[in-house]
């Protein structure tokens, strides 16, 4: 069996993409890096991608007349890099029908709350400002809704007295860049059952 091909869609800062790019590299998952997508063209991420030698593009939803218009640009990039798996990281957009009809069950988010706690934008602050004693980090299926897809991983941090919302967040980040691997080499594996919204292992 050969490696899942992923593609990774990120706007920001792609610590995760790198989690998930030096697990590959590492062969601790049966899966590679095919593309790097960002819808920012400043995006860190992009530049994290060319280091490792993986092709990184971008495309400005602006320049797009709809959503729809924009994520057939971006399947058509994905189906160019052979994309089996698409892996939100840091990608901070709603995936549309296109994407999903095109690849489904297979577009997966990882989210810096417990869900269905805090979902949208900013989980860790969410959770911070509430108040919550616990808190952590989610990979999910991603479906129509925000968040809203089903469980694969969770990981759950405690908030101490002592922490700022920028500590909670480092904290969950940790846990984040142990998940992501984690999951995509199960669905590499073909070890993930979805069974409606209950996600087990095989
Ligand atoms: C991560 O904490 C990720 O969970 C979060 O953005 C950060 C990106 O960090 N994602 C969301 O909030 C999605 N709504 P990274 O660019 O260093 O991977």
């Amino acid at each position: 069996m050969g490696k899942l091909r992923l593609g990774v869609l990120a706007s920001g800062w792609g610590s995760n993409l790198q989690s998930i790019m030096d697990a590959a590299a590492a062969g601790k998952i049966k899966a590679e890096v095919a593309v790097v997508f960002s819808d920012n063209n400043d995006a860190f991420a992009l530049e994290r991608a060319r280091k490792a030698g993986i092709p990184a593009r971008h495309l400005n939803p602006r320049n797009f007349g709809s959503k729809d218009e924009c994520e057939k640009a971006l399947l058509k990039l994905l189906n160019e890099h052979g994309v089996q798996l698409v892996c939100l990281a840091g990608y901070m957009r709603m995936v549309g029908k296109v994407i999903l009809d095109a690849f489904p069950n297979m577009v997966i988010n990882i989210h810096p709350a417990l869900l269905p706690a805090f979902p949208g934008l900013c989980g860790q602050q969410q959770a911070w400002d509430y108040g919550v004693k616990f808190s952590g980090c989610t990979v999910h299926f991603v479906d129509e809704g925000m968040d809203t897809g089903p469980i694969i991983i969770q990981a759950v941090v405690p908030v101490y007295d002592d922490d700022t919302a920028d500590s909670l967040a480092a904290r969950i980040l940790e846990q984040e860049h142990k998940i992501y691997p984690e999951a995509i080499g199960l669905i590499a594996e073909g070890r993930l059952k979805l069974n409606g919204r209950k996600v087990f292992r095989l």
